[in-house]
């Protein structure tokens, strides 16, 4: 079962989250972080710079969830961008350890063997950062994907483009459709931590933590990793079952325990 642990706001899983990325760059200072991008994960990458003063981080390494197809690499909206922006400069990485999928419109047929490559040569994924779609996506795998899903080419749901459509002004500039880790590609991560804050994000998270394993949700996978953290605050608590028991099992023990 999944440790789900209900916080108050996003800035306290933040924190959280930071905290436990700082203790892993600190006993493995290569560690490799799986990065995603989207609103959630923002105030972990926030809380980080400050954890990571007088820690050396030129080790660490990254590997982006996903990237837009077709969009330049240099729009302010590709993940690559977002990537460089939100946590590259921020944290100070050095780029060259950092990989996000290649999106642009030539040698497709390669690029998600090529950063499946990638990932095992770095050893696989230590801590990988999940959000949630309102769909129940995680990376791009929107519904019906695979459970044994590896980095390939995606459509993006109408859902999907209609809640981005925020980053990009208007529904009809937001791309179709993306390269995204696979479902299978992200359960060899070492440590899943799935992050969702709103009402918005309520049925999403009950579905996955408590629904069935279903390609209708395909975060619910994520119930099938012996390792697993969701971080929620009360509003994407509000449709969980089992929130009482959460919060009690959570309450006065360490984080990061397991249930
Ligand atoms: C982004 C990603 C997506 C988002 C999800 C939630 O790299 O993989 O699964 O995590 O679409 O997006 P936000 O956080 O913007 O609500």
């Amino acid at each position: 079962m999944a440790e789900v642990i209900i916080v108050s706001d996003a800035q306290a899983a933040g924190e959280l989250v930071a905290d436990e990325i700082a203790r892993l760059i600190s006993v493995k200072p290569d560690a490799v972080l799986g990065l995603a991008t989207g609103s959630t994960p923002v105030p972990v990458y926030r809380a980080l710079t400050s954890r990571l003063d007088g820690i050396d981080i030129s080790g660490v390494r990254g590997f982006a969830l996903d990237e837009y197809v077709g969009l330049d690499a240099s729009h302010p909206e590709s993940y690559r961008t977002v990537i460089a922006r939100e946590v590259i400069e921020p944290l100070g990485l050095n780029p060259d350890n950092v990989h996000v999928p290649r999106g642009e419109l030539v040698d497709m047929e390669h690029a998600g063997v090529d950063f499946e490559a990638k990932i095992a040569e770095a050893g696989g994924v230590d801590i990988q950062l999940l959000g949630i779609g309102t769909d129940g996506h995680i990376g791009f795998n929107e519904q019906g994907s695979s459970m044994a899903s590896r980095t390939r080419i995606k459509a993006l749901s109408p859902q999907t483009r209609y809640d981005n459509s925020r980053f990009f002004g208007s529904l009809e500039h937001v791309p179709t459709h993306a390269i995204t880790q696979g479902l299978g590609t992200i359960l060899e991560a070492r440590h899943l931590v799935l992050l969702a804050f709103g009402f918005g994000k309520s049925v999403a998270v009950a579905a996955a933590v408590e629904g069935p394993v279903s390609a209708m949700t395909p975060a619910s996978v994520i119930q099938l990793h012996p390792h697993v953290t969701v971080i929620v605050d009360d509003e994407a608590a509000s449709r969980l079952q089992l929130a009482d028991y959460y919060r009690a099992a959570y309450a006065g023990k360490l984080p990061w325990q397991g249930l």
